[in-house]
């Protein structure tokens, strides 16, 4: 019956009507798809906590991704019971949302660190990242020892705030006009770090690499991976749910 109404053997037989209608409903199916996403706001839901990262956590990561750290190691932690005993929480979206470019990364020679925050002293940090078999003797981690007797030189970290905030970052005019108070005030113990506090929630501020004479390259890599999924509460959320 259809086939008599809409002539189907003719559509078939016939390369270039059945091309032409091919494509159209390929692209009423993309459209449909697709043009969603340009009217709604966001397709990441917001997690309370997650905030914009200081300008020291900021160069701390740029350290990371200049050293090829995503090289070995990931930051997602898939939704699956070995990952999440080994690691904690899966990792949600809106936990690399501020991230450009995201450091979930495609290959673990080494763990995951997305949570990694906390989980280790700075000592601990810094000695690792200097010698990592002092402290892993099985380690096959490369040295990074120079990270602690370079200065650390960002440039101006406004500009880089201001640039973050184009792609959408919710830097402040205030968070973007203190960028550089901001970054010496995270990394020197005898600053006052209120300000920071206040612009952003949860930040930690004391000196990182044990030398707390000069801010040191040291000072903000650790800062960095001091902060990596310490942002959300999972604690006092709903017990989580394990895919099995
Ligand atoms: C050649 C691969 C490789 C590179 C590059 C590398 N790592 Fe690692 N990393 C490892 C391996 C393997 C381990 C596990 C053994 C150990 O703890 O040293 C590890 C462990 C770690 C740990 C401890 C994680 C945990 O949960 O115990 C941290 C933190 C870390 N790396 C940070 C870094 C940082 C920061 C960089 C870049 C400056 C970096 N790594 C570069 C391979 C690498």
């Amino acid at each position: 019956m259809a086939s008599k109404i809409f002539n189907h053997g003719r559509i078939e037989r016939n390369v270039t009507i059945l091309a032409v209608l091919s494509l159209l409903v390929v692209t009423v199916g993309g459209i449909v798809e697709i043009a969603p996403l340009f009217w709604i706001d966001s397709t990441i839901e917001k997690v309370e906590g997650v905030r914009p990262y200081t300008p020291l956590e900021l160069a701390g990561r740029n350290i990371y991704v200049r050293e090829g750290c995503y090289t070995c190691h990931s930051q997602m932690i898939r939704p699956f019971r070995d990952e999440t005993e080994r690691y904690g929480h899966y990792s949600l979206a809106a936990e690399s949302m501020y991230d450009h470019p995201f450091q979930w990364g495609s290959k673990r020679t080494g763990p995951d660190l997305a949570r990694v925050g906390g989980r280790y002293s700075d000592e601990w940090h810094v000695q690792h990242l200097k010698d990592p078999r002092s402290v892993v003797p099985e380690s096959i981690m490369p040295g990074y020892s120079f990270l602690a007797d370079r200065e650390l030189t960002t440039g101006d970290m406004s500009a880089h705030l201001r640039a973050l905030s184009r792609t959408g970052v919710p830097y402040s005019m205030q968070s973007i006009a203190k960028a550089n108070e901001d970054l010496t005030a995270q990394a020197d113990p005898n600053a006052d770090a209120a300000d920071l506090v206040k612009r952003y929630p949860n930040a930690q501020a004391r000196d990182y690499d044990g030398d707390p004479s000069r801010i040191t390259e040291m000072d903000a890599l650790v800062a960095y991976l001091q902060m990596l999924g310490t942002q959300v509460d999972f604690k006092s959320a709903a017990p989580q749910e394990q895919v099995r």
